[in-house]
Formats: C-alpha cells, structure tokens, sequence
C-alpha cells in the first residue's frame, strides 16, 4: 500500500537540521539533530546522508549553524565550515555548487553580526532545498515522456527522494511515469558494498507502490541479456563538458550492457550536477573509501585478514553511451559538450 508520507532525507525546525541517518535503512527511521556545521561535516563524511543534492543542501543548511553558532567573527566561521564541508567527499559536484552559492550569498550580505547573517543564510538554504525539489519534479515529468507505456526499468544505486531534497531524480522519472499511469516494473541493484539499492531504493519502491525486484549487481548482464529489461536510467554525481559522467560503481557496467543489447541507458540529473569547469570524465576525481566496507559486513569480516581491497565509490560513463540527459530543462539526446553548453545557457522552460 502507497506511504502517504514518504521519509524526507532532511529537514530544517526550529534552529536545527534533522538527518535521516541511512545508514540504519531500512531497520530503523532516527533522525539526527545537527547544531553545529561540524555534526554536517560528520553527517556527510560518514554517509548518514548521502546521494549528490542531498550532501548540496546538507552542506547549504550546514553553513546556516556555522553563522548561527558563531560567537564573534561569523564571516570567517562560515567560510571555514566552507572549507570543510567541500573536503567531505570529491566527487558529487552538488556539494560544491552549493557551497559555492552559499559563499556569494555571504559575499553579498557584507559584514553583518551572526545573528543577521544567519537569517541571510537560511532563507538561501531554503531557496536551495525548494528549488532541488522542483527541479526533481520538473526532471521527472521531462523523463516520464521518455517511458514507454509498459517497461522494465534497471536502475543502481539510491536516486530517489532519500538522495535529493524530495522526490528523486531517476526514481523521480520512475516515479512520474507511474503516476501518470503506465506500467513500470523497476529491478533494483542492490548496489555493493553499501546497499543503497536494496536498503533504500527498494524501500522507497515498496512505499510508494511500485512494482520492484531486487537483483545481486552481477545479475544484470544475464537480465539485460535475456530481454527482461526496457531500458537503465540512473542518477549522476557529476557531468563532465562533454557528457561523461561520474555515478556509482557499477553504472558503467550498465551502460556498456545497454549498448551491447541495444537498450536505451538514461542519466536522470539536475543542471546543479553539470559541471562545465571540467573538460572531460578524466579529470573527475573519483573518491575511494575504506577497504573495511568490502572486506566486511555488518562489522562481520567477509574476506580472510590481510588481503587487498579496492573501494571506488564512483565511476565514469564515457558520454558515448548515453542515450539522454534528462534534466529540469528539458530532455538532452546524447550529450556532448555543444549541448550541455545550450542547456545550461538556456531559461527556464525554453527547449534544450
Ligand atoms: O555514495 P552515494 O550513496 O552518495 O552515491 C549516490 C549516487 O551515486 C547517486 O546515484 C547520485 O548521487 C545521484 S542521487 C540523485
């Protein structure tokens, strides 16, 4: 049956941000109360939250509690927790962005006491939250045209509401598609080695009533070889110049399927994820993450003491495989650097 109030990944009250702590998804619902900019650093830096415009709007509310709990000198707090908040992880360009915006906002108010630049902040935050909503729910009305009436979805990973502000990006076109009525039956990767496709993409399914099998990550070259599915869509962390794009490990794997048995692979993102600054999916910095989550498993060891682990968290799909972009400006075919520069000059509701 259909949650008539799905998890929010975060919210602000009062004086304070409340993260839902995925971590403990799909066993426990606890939210932390984060005061201070320092419990976002951790927050993000441990994934509590996670998923790209999710980490942008923690980091955004985070530097609110930098100005909020600043003593004197709020202007220097707020740029340090800058600093710091940006360090927490490389790759989802979200977070970036939206530091970066909370950094002109602090420019543009000058010198103020913390107490007023606080009240600056948050209604920037806000902004921020609101428009990462609106902008999911614009992606996935664009996306929904781009289902057919009755389709086998693979996706990977969690982008749905739990890694955004609300609603999601790919699981946002899923989303969309079901509710405008066609029939859509989603296969979740359950996305090793942290599970963020069985514990929260399936939850999220199961909550909103849309049909769903959970498969292991190597499964989907026997699926997508035996006709069971339609097509891919995923989320992104960070979309190179010129298409490449950087998501979870494993999505390449995807796309190059996709291309083998010629099915349509899609990346579902908002323009906060295009990066132009950067040429090409090479320059992208791809974070890598303690061994331990691969040799172990539930604090259980999985793998014998000593051996060798490699953890990359993202990797890159050369845009050549990617049929379209789908954003909340509308629907790019085959990405490229020509076109990602139209759509990100482009206003609100022209065609890319
Ligand atoms: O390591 P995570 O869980 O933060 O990785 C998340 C992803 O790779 C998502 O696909 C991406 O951030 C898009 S979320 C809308």
């Amino acid at each position: 049956m259909k949650n008539p109030e799905p998890l929010r990944s975060l919210y602000w009250e009062k004086d304070a941000l409340y993260l839902l702590d995925q971590r403990l998804l799909p066993g426990k619902i606890d939210y932390i109360r984060c005061c201070t900019a320092d419990a976002v650093v951790a927050s993000i830096r441990e994934m509590a939250v996670r998923g790209a415009p999710a980490i942008g709007v923690s980091a955004a509310y985070g530097m609110v509690l930098a100005a909020r709990e600043a003593k004197e000198n709020a202007v220097t707090a707020v740029k340090t927790a800058a600093t710091e908040l940006r360090s927490t992880r490389p790759t989802a360009v979200n977070l970036d962005w939206a530091v970066s915006r909370m950094e002109r906002c602090l420019e543009n108010a000058g010198a103020k006491s913390g107490e007023a630049l606080t009240d600056i902040l948050l209604k920037e935050a806000r902004t921020i939250h609101d428009e990462d909503v609106n902008a999911n729910r614009r992606l996935g009305a664009y996306g929904a045209a781009l289902i057919p009436e009755s389709a086998a979805i693979l996706t990977h990973c969690n982008a749905g509401a739990l890694a955004t502000a609300g609603y999601g990006t790919a699981l946002g076109v899923i989303r969309a598609a079901a509710e405008g009525g066609k029939r859509v039956h989603v296969y979740v990767d359950e996305t090793r080695p942290l599970l963020q496709g069985a514990r929260l993409t399936a939850l999220e399914l199961l909550q909103e009533g849309i049909p769903a099998t959970l498969i292991v990550d190597s499964s989907a070259g026997h699926l997508i070889s035996t006709g069971r599915v339609s097509l891919v869509i995923v989320g992104a962390d960070r979309i190179a110049a010129n298409g490449d794009t950087a998501n979870k490990v494993g999505t390449y794997t995807l796309a190059v399927l996709a291309e083998r048995h010629g099915i349509p692979f899609y990346i579902a993102a908002p323009c906060s994820t295009i990066d132009l600054a950067v040429e090409s999916g090479n320059e992208i910095v791809i974070e890598e993450r303690d061994p331990d989550e691969i040799t172990t498993f539930a604090g259980q060891a999985v793998a014998p003491a000593g051996i060798d682990a490699f953890n990359p968290a993202f990797d890159i799909t050369p845009a050549a495989l990617i049929d379209a972009l789908i954003t909340e400006r509308g629907v790019l075919r085959r990405p490229d650097r020509a076109g990602l520069e139209r759509l990100m000059a482009k206003g609100e509701g022209q065609d890319v």
